[in-house]
C-alpha cells in the first residue's frame, strides 16, 4: 500500500528474524555453551526433578522460606553488580573491590546463609555457587590493584567474569 506502510514492515520483519534466531540459539538442547556446562544430569539429590521440555533447566526443590530467602539474596546479587558499575565508572575501584568482596565474594557466604542453602542443592548448583564467590573475590583482586594502575580493562573483564557465573546457573537451574 502506502510507502508508510512499507518501512514499518520491513523493520517488523527484521525484528522478528532477530527473535526467532535468538530463541533458536537458547533453545537448542545440548547446543548452546550452558549447556556444556552442566550436563544433564548432575549427582541428583532428593528433591530434585527435570522440568518441562520446553524449559531445559533443573528444577530443584528448596523450602518456601528457603526459596524466598534464595530470591531475596539474588536480588542483591544484581543491586550488588549494579553498585559496583557505577563505582567503576567513578574510578572509585577501592569500593568497587569492597561491595563485590562482602556482597558477592567468598567473605559473602556467612551473610547468605550459604550453608544452609547448599545442601538442598545438585552438585553442579553448588559448584556455580561456589564459582560466583571466586569470580567475585578474583575481581575484588584486580579492583584493588587498580586503584594503583588505574587498569578499567582488566577490572570490567574481571567483572564480566562474575556475570558469566550468574548465567551459566540461571541457564541450568530454577527453583519455582
Ligand atoms: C548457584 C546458582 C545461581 C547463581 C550463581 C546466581 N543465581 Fe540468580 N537465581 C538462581 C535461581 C535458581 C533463581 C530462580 C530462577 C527461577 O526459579 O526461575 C535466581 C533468580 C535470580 C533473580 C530473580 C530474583 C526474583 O526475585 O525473582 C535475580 C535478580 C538474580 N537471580 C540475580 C543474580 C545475579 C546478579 C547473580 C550473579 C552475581 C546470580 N543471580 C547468580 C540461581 C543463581
Amino acid at each position: 500500500m502506502s510507502r508508510q506502510k512499507s518501512v514499518p514492515f520491513k523493520s517488523l520483519k527484521l525484528l522478528s528474524a532477530a527473535a526467532v534466531a535468538i530463541l533458536a540459539s537458547c533453545a537448542a538442547p545440548g547446543g548452546d555453551h550452558e549447556a556444556h556446562v552442566y550436563p544433564s544430569s548432575p549427582a541428583a539429590p532428593v528433591g530434585m526433578a527435570h522440568s518441562q521440555a520446553d524449559d531445559p533447566r533443573v528444577l530443584v526443590h528448596f523450602p518456601d522460606m528457603l526459596r524466598a530467602h534464595t530470591l531475596a539474596n539474588m536480588r542483591d546479587h544484581l543491586l550488588a553488580l549494579a553498585e559496583i558499575q557505577d563505582q567503576l565508572a567513578r574510578g572509585a575501584f577501592d569500593k568497587a573491590s569492597d561491595i563485590a568482596e562482602q556482597r558477592l565474594g567468598m567473605s559473602s557466604l556467612g551473610l547468605h546463609g550459604a550453608h544452609d542453602v547448599a545442601q538442598f542443592m545438585p552438585q553442579g548448583m553448588q559448584a556455580a555457587g561456589t564459582a560466583m564467590h571466586r569470580s567475585a573475590s578474583q575481581f575484588a583482586i584486580v579492583a584493588k590493584d587498580a586503584s594503583v594502575t588505574g587498569d578499567v580493562k582488566g577490572s570490567v573483564a574481571a567483572l564480566a567474569k562474575v556475570t558469566q557465573t550468574c548465567v551459566a546457573c540461571h541457564a541450568a537451574y530454577r527453583i519455582q
